[in-house]
């Protein structure tokens, strides 16, 4: 079987056959799916077969992982594995319900944010739960150059802590001591790729708070602004899961949003990993 990599939009993604990801792949293999993660920023791998321990060692091939800040819904056997579900068992969900389902990066909050994360679908509903990408890069390069002037040198404050109400109304409140061990942290708004060299906006979700040095109401307008450019369906991809589906995205350029689903006749049951990144420059 032969890999090959075929684009699925104008600005993002793209659909990889050829290979089975719990297999012993040889580096040429992870190299050349590491060069098409960096040139599409969102990878489509159909078919898979992972168990939790595969996911893990898959994803460790491309850098070292991440473990969740919500240790509740990590996976018991392989903590590097965060479950995000709506199946109960004995009264209680398996995973985080609801996760995600506004424009984000995952771990922007973070003073050292994740590089990319994959998500496996073990069970997904017929219709809805779909999940939305969308290009940073893509929003970076057609804003105007006086725009581009105006946010150069930006920096923003991310604070899970401020967000976590409005992320997740239906979860409890985060503890004192999950509070003590998320603190705020200062980003550029416009950040540098690490690999690529390409520049992206660093605007995701509900984590950035405001804009260093600007008046609160000033900094949220600008932002709102930015998020309306940036999220246009132009910049976007939606994936439709089909069980079995692997989806690997790169958080340091792109944004993602689940979409909602009918819960009460659907189950979705999604196995994600993280790679640690570098801090953003
Ligand atoms: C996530 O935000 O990482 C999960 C997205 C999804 O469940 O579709």
């Amino acid at each position: 079987m032969s890999l090959t990599i075929r684009p699925l939009t104008e600005v993002m993604a793209a659909e990889v056959t050829g290979v089975d990801l719990t297999g012993d792949l040889p580096q040429a293999t992870v190299d050349r799916i590491r060069q098409a993660w960096l040139d599409h920023t969102v990878l489509v791998f159909r078919n898979q077969d992972l168990s939790p321990a595969t996911q893990a060692a898959f994803t460790r091939r491309l850098g070292d992982l991440e473990h969740h800040t919500v240790s509740e819904y990590t996976h018991p056997e392989v903590p590097e594995v965060f479950i995000i579900s709506n199946i109960k068992k004995d009264g209680k969900y398996v995973g985080a319900a609801k996760s995600g389902r506004h424009w984000h990066s995952d771990s922007q909050f973070l003073e050292i944010p994740s590089a990319g994360s994959l998500l496996y679908g073990l069970e997904v509903p017929p219709e809805g739960g779909d999940t939305l990408f969308a290009s940073m890069y893509a929003a970076y390069d057609t804003l105007s150059d006086e725009m581009k002037a105006r946010i150069a040198d930006l920096r923003i404050v991310c604070s899970r802590v401020k967000a976590w109400p409005i992320s997740y109304p239906n979860r409890p409140p985060l503890t004192e001591e999950q509070k003590a061990r998320l603190p705020d942290v200062v980003h550029p708004l416009v950040r540098t790729h690490p690999e690529t060299g390409r520049k992206s906006l660093y605007i995701g979700g509900n984590v950035v708070w405001e804009i260093v040095g600007m008046p609160y109401e000033e900094g949220r307008a600008l932002l709102d602004e930015l998020r309306r450019h940036a999220t246009q369906d132009r910049f976007t991809y939606r994936h439709r899961w089909r069980k079995g589906d692997a989806v690997m995205w790169d958080n340091r350029c792109t944004l993602h949003s689940a979409t909602p689903y009918d819960e009460e006749r659907f189950d979705r049951l999604m196995h994600r990993t993280t790679m640690l990144g570098t801090a953003p420059a």
